[in-house]
């Protein structure tokens, strides 16, 4: 029989807790039962994986889309995806999505009066390689207004998704810009109780990464377990 490995627990403070009053939607949104570790047996890690092989050339740049480019300030987007122990994590499949410079995601919810880009559609993906690097170019996302609190707005993030090996290994979590003036009163971001592992969604300023003419670089390291972890959304496997 096949044993789940069991981790190390997570530094206090990494990840947000499942209900946060701040943040008011996780009121009706959180699980109300103890989350259960799902068994990652043989149906689980040989199943079929949406995604890794539909990656198309193109996917991992968001600045063109319907035949024209979009409007805002290019940037790439790069970093590593890493275990604890600083090993590459290669061959996972990356997601992100995002509003577009304006602030506004092409998504029937969001009519907020800012305008729709017809050349941002707003996601794509990548696939690290052998070496946990992956790369993307997209435009900066612009802040946007949410409704939780008066003046509520979001600071300008990317949201990711790292898939692993299997179905129930999924992890989601934001990507923020250096020196955001909203952060101070954004819930989502300051959910994560330790300040040091909220810097951790932070990216850097990368020079090396901009390009001459054409595009700022940030870096974005993504940590799946241990001190450096990345604080994430959806953490499955406490116990
Ligand atoms: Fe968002």
């Amino acid at each position: 029989m096949t044993t789940v490995p069991r981790f190390a627990p997570d530094a206090p403070g990494t990840h947000p807790p499942l209900d946060f009053a701040g943040y008011r939607s996780t009121a009706l949104r959180h699980p109300s039962r103890p989350l259960l570790v799902l068994p990652q047996r043989l149906t689980e890690l040989t199943g079929p994986l949406f995604g890794h092989d539909r990656v198309q050339p193109g996917d991992d740049d968001l600045t063109w889309y319907d035949g024209g480019e979009a409007v805002g300030q290019r940037i790439v987007v790069h970093g590593r995806l890493l275990d604890s122990d600083g090993r590459a994590v290669p061959d996972a499949l990356l997601e992100v999505w995002q509003a577009n410079a304006g602030g506004r995601y092409r998504h029937v919810v969001d009519q907020w009066p800012s305008p729709l880009d017809p050349h941002f559609a707003g996601n794509g993906r990548v696939v690290t390689d052998s070496d946990g690097r992956y790369r993307f170019t997209t435009i900066r996302p612009g802040a946007y207004p949410w409704g939780n609190h008066p003046n509520a707005w979001r600071p300008a993030h990317i949201h990711f998704s790292v898939f692993g090996q299997a179905f129930t290994q999924r992890l989601i979590t934001q990507m923020y810009f250096p020196d955001d003036p909203l952060f101070f009163q954004d819930p989502i971001f300051n959910s994560v109780p330790d300040p040091a592992a909220r810097q951790r969604l932070v990216s850097a300023y990368d020079h090396g990464a901009t390009v001459e003419s054409w595009a700022l670089g940030f870096r974005f390291d993504i940590v799946l377990r241990g001190r450096d972890q990345t604080p994430f959304e959806t953490e499955p496997d406490d116990d």
